[in-house]
């Protein structure tokens, strides 16, 4: 008799199960996901335990009859593609047919489903793969599918869950993810013991925005939009012979980005705030996180990242979605196109915006990176054991595990807001729309205390408008976001603060602006420039300059020594462990060119001990402007005169990143006329 056998059908489920469901997260994702293709309006998600005990899923979706509920739970049974063709033009979000029968295999699970126009609807119990009972019953349209004691079968991947509140926090990611990408629905998330996200239907990604993470948040993110016409399809084209010559040529149709992304001041540890959806699917994709990286380069640094909540939609053939179980990779046909088309629509977007940095977010917004974006009410217990966990290690960000997000310290829950119906528009907030902001943001706090104006009161508008201060805090911010740095060359210094800083008046307010940092973008951007098309201007040294270097640094110095020559340096050895610099950029000279040199060695020696980055040329290009500029810059503690302060504001308005310098440290903090007239009482 031959060894080889067909595995049972619950063998075989259990296997798939392995791939597409592997903690409670994975089940909410394909439970959720069957919702929103069953055409779901309202979908409501409770757990119990972080989900290993229950998870339920309730829609109000097509539902179910009988025969096909019953289907529902047989391997490859699916509604969403019936050929092979249909494979390379998938519009739904599942498709494989195996989600239902892998969970059922590992769980104990109850169907409650009705389409509505049949007389009865059906209820269906099975667990571990067997089914128990199929019944009628009357529901209304719509289906909920219960899956309590996850794994209780396969106690080997039951050991594998973690604490309750780390797959609580993961199933929360899940939620508030598909949550972004449907404002137009109705979402909740509830615990055995309180709600975590509520977010009923509003009409912008703003609105939700601010209903998941609150104000603080989406006042530091800018709106980005862009489109580009693809002027081929990613399919290749039929052979002429079976090209029906009488079918019209077809449209490849567009590449298409909307979303938000972060302005430089808001950094992040790791890239779990980048969130990245195609065609309304939440996938993980390193070309795409690579584009949003390149996009922000010297804009924030190299160890932090921004929070980017990116829709990119394209036609279904151009993107291979069938390249993953769990669905959560893609494979684009025409992948460098996408990769570019989204590096330089956000970087476009930044250079366009400058957004410049308020007072008070730069006050907040701590000079290290803080952890990544969470629903306000989805923190674990302090203390718990999984507090710190999710994290992943930001020194190999790509390896960073795509859905987990890391709790933060319990805020005040949004709650239910209702919202006027325009909102947010991409170049700030106007009228009905500031309004509609006040009141959302009056209803999300508690009614504060108003500060007394006395007797003394000059400002009638105070009174008049009994306003509330929080709501008003937010106008402001929202307001802030407005603000650019395009009139940086029309300021007018006013001198400066102990010679490090320049204060400057325009029509926005009053301006701090760092000059050594300033000087130092101007001359970063300048030297890169330079750079590019071979004019970077060395001076000669009166006396060539000589720099002792260790063994080890001789090696590195030897593997950057073309492109220092390029950048102005001309070095030579002289004997085996000093170097002679005969000539420099100009503008740097003594101390400070030895500080450069050793700098750029040291980083350079830091990165050859990893290999991917040995080779990269634009980062080794990168990080030498970057010093060459940062020591060559304006120091702090130095007097300026106005025509010094005139030209520097000048130069810098010219650069397309003056919101931050190349390590991130933001340039020029805004005190906005409305701040000042707020903190004057006279609004
Ligand atoms: N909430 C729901 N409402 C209506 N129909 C549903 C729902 N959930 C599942 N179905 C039906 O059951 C079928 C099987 O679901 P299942 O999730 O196993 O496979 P799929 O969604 O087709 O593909 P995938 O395995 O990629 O998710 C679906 O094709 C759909 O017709
Ligand atoms: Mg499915």
């Amino acid at each position: 008799m031959g060894r080889i056998r067909i595995l049972p059908d619950q063998v075989a489920n259990q296997i798939a199960a392995g791939e597409v469901v592997d903690r409670p997260a994975s089940v909410v994702k394909e439970l959720l996901e069957n919702a929103l293709d069953a055409g779901a309006s309202r979908i409501r998600v409770e757990v119990e335990a972080g989900g290993r005990r229950l998870i339920r899923i309730a829609d109000d979706g097509c539902g179910m009859n009988r025969d096909d509920a019953l289907l529902a739970f047989e391997r490859h049974a699916t509604s969403k593609l019936r050929t092979a063709d249909d494979l390379l033009s998938i519009a739904t979000l599942g498709f494989r047919g195996e989600a239902l029968p892998s969970i059922a295999s590992v769980a104990r699970v109850t169907l409650e489903t009705a389409t509505g126009d049949d007389a009865a609807g059906t209820r269906i119990e099975i667990a571990g793969g067997k089914i128990l009972h199929v019944d009628d019953a009357a529901l209304p349209r719509g289906t909920t599918l219960a899956v309590a004691d996850l794994f209780f079968n396969t106690p080997a991947r039951r050991k594998f869950l973690r604490a309750e509140s780390t797959e609580l926090a993961h199933v929360t990611a899940l939620v508030t993810h598909y949550a972004l990408i449907h404002p137009e629905k109705h979402f909740e998330l509830v615990s055995a013991t309180h709600t975590i996200v509520s977010a009923p239907p509003v009409s912008r990604t703003a609105e939700r925005i601010y209903q998941i993470f609150g104000k603080e948040t989406l006042a530091q993110l800018l709106p980005v939009g862009a489109e580009l016409r693809l002027t081929q399809g990613g399919l290749p084209e039929p052979p002429p012979w079976k090209k029906d010559p009488t079918e019209p040529a077809r449209d490849p149709g567009a590449l298409r980005i909307t979303g938000f992304y972060s302005k430089p001041e808001l950094q992040k540890l790791n890239r779990n705030s980048i969130y990245i959806f195609v065609n309304k699917r939440l996938i993980r994709d390193r070309l795409l996180m690579h584009a949003i990286t390149e996009a922000y380069r010297n804009v924030i640094p190299p160890t932090s990242f921004p929070v980017v909540l990116l829709f990119l939609e394209l036609p279904p053939e151009e993107v291979d979605v069938n390249v993953h179980p769990a669905k959560t990779e893609v494979r684009f046909r025409q992948s460098s196109q996408v990769h570019d088309f989204v590096r330089d629509s956000l970087r476009t977007a930044l250079i366009k915006a400058r957004p410049a940095a308020g007072f008070l977010a730069a006050l907040d917004s701590a000079p290290a990176a803080s952890p990544s974006l969470m629903p306000p009410a989805a923190s674990p217990l302090p203390g718990s054991p999984d507090a710190q966990a999710p994290e992943s290690d930001p020194a190999d960000p790509c390896d960073a595990e795509p859905f987990a997000l890391t709790p933060r310290e319990p805020l005040p829950m949004p709650g239910k807001l209702a919202f006027g119906s325009e909102g947010f528009h991409a170049g700030g907030w106007e009228g009905e729309d500031r309004r509609a902001w006040g009141e959302a943001a009056a209803a999300l706090f508690q009614p504060a205390e108003l500060p007394s104006a006395g007797d003394c009161s000059c400002s009638p508008a105070a009174e008049a408008s009994g306003s509330n201060p929080a709501a008003e805090t937010a106008m402001v911010e929202a307001e802030q976001a407005a603000a650019n740095l395009n009139q940086l060359g029309s300021l007018r210094p006013l001198g400066q603060l102990r010679e490090s800083f320049i204060l400057a008046t325009g029509a926005d307010g009053l301006w701090i602006i760092d000059q050594h940092v300033a000087h130092e973008r101007v001359l970063f951007e300048k030297i890169l420039r330079d750079r590019q098309v071979e004019q970077v201007m060395r001076q000669r040294l009166l006396m060539p300059m000589l720099v002792e270097l260790k063994p080890a640094q001789m090696v590195v110095f030897a593997t950057i020594a073309e492109e220092l020559e390029r950048n102005g340096f001309e070095v030579e050895p002289f004997g085996p462990q000093t170097l002679a610099v005969k000539a420099a950029p100009v503008g740097l000279e003594g101390a400070a060119l030895e500080r450069m040199l050793g700098e750029v060695i040291e980083q350079s020696s830091a990165d050859s001990a990893e290999p991917e980055h040995n080779q990269d040329l634009t980062s080794l290009r990168t990080r030498i402007a970057a010093s060459i500029a940062c020591h060559s810059a304006i120091k702090v503690n130095t007097p300026l005169d106005p025509v010094r302060m005139e030209w520097l504001l000048l130069e810098l308005g010219k650069t397309s990143h003056p919101t931050s310098c190349p390590h991130g440290r933001p340039i020029a903090l805004l005190y906005s006329w409305k701040e000042i007239q707020r903190a004057f009482h006279r609004i």
